[in-house]
């Protein structure tokens, strides 16, 4: 680079004063096309408000399909989707998450029948469905890990046979990329896309999600049940780590990585993206919508400027693109 030029020769306010200009030298602009809406669905009819995620609803499986068409008109290339499960259908390894006809499957299809254009995204995880709340099947108080592997493949294979596009698995155990790669491959299914949750804490910014999905409180229960996710979620201390995370994950046949929660972990998503090239994604996850909103509708804060800001923030750092609750109304406001 060569030697700036001093003060007041260089004065950088000038590439600041109107809007025109600001745009012209603008690094970087956030689209609907940097956009995944997070969403949640119910095995109930219509909508039901999350009370911790205002302007958040679980939808019907007719409900996702039309949110499907509306993603598709607001140029939003896909949307992941969570299920709320009764807790009385629930039990300590999770059956229901291999079910063909389960709450996830049917969704997945009603959504690719109304809009194939838009891509689909499961959350591979056993915790909406473990009574415990847990991701994985637990011994004495103890997560197993590969018992806990056997489940998640049978789980991603109904999902994917079901039509998703990208399996997401977010439980954190070791292995379990290789393992779905390989069930995939083995069931000719070699186009499914894997989106790993590679970096993946142990944060308290999960609180809100767990309303939504009516997860059991962890450390409760009829099993030895730990309070926690630090066995398997990683510690926000740990930077080194991600790293590790993350080539091992794209050594077992990743297609894409994701660092979560989002805003709080930046420095991680920004290493990610210089260290290894493949697209990275950062979860902006329910807590961080629970801020944002809880603050705007206090007056606070610009609620419609900090989405903006915080979801432009993802693509300064370098993420290929952001999971988001905001997803439809950002789309708006960036005028789709
Ligand atoms: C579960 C899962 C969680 C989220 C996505 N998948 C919660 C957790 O790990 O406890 C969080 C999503 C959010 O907070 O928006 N495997």
């Amino acid at each position: 680079m060569p030697p700036l030029a001093a003060y007041p020769a260089l004065r950088l306010r000038r590439l600041r004063q109107a809007d025109w200009i600001r745009r012209l030298v603008r690094e970087t602009v956030l689209t609907p096309a940097d956009l995944i809406w997070s969403m949640v669905v119910h095995e109930g009819e219509g909508q039901v408000p999350v009370a911790s995620m205002p302007g958040v609803a679980r939808l019907s499986v007719d409900e996702a399909a039309k949110a499907a068409v509306e993603a598709r008109r607001l140029g939003i290339p896909a949307i992941a989707i969570f299920p709320h499960i009764d807790m009385a259908r629930k039990d300590p390894t999770g059956s229901l998450a291999a079910d063909p006809d389960g709450l996830i499957c049917r969704a997945v299809k009603a959504m690719k029948d109304a809009a194939p254009e838009v891509g689909i995204m499961c959350d591979v995880a056993l915790d909406p469905f473990t009574d415990h709340g847990h991701d994985g099947v637990i011994e004495q108080g103890r997560i197993l890990n590969d018992a806990t592997i056997e489940r998640l493949v049978e789980q991603a294979l109904v999902q994917a046979k079901a039509g998703c596009d990208i399996l997401a698995p977010s439980d954190m155990m070791d292995g379990r990329v290789g393992a779905l790669r390989t069930a995939l491959e083995a069931e000719g299914l070699q186009d499914v896309m894997i989106m790993s949750y590679a970096a993946k804490y142990a944060s308290a910014f999960y609180g809100p999600y767990r309303d939504a999905i009516g997860s059991g409180k962890l450390g409760t229960g009829s099993v030895d049940n730990p309070g926690d996710k630090k066995t398997y979620q990683m510690d926000p201390a740990n930077t080194e780590e991600a790293l590790r995370e993350v080539a091992l994950d794209i050594a077992e046949g990743a297609d894409m990585v994701m660092v979560k929660p989002g805003l709080p972990y930046l420095d991680i998503l920004r290493r990610l993206v210089e260290a290894y090239a493949l697209p990275t994604f950062a979860f902006q996850v329910s807590g961080e919508y629970a801020m944002i909103k809880a603050a705007g509708a206090n007056g606070w804060i610009d609620e419609d400027r900090a989405i903006l800001e915080s979801l432009g923030a993802f693509k300064r750092a370098g993420a290929a693109g952001t999971i988001t609750y905001f997803a439809p109304h950002a789309a708006r406001l960036l005028g789709a």
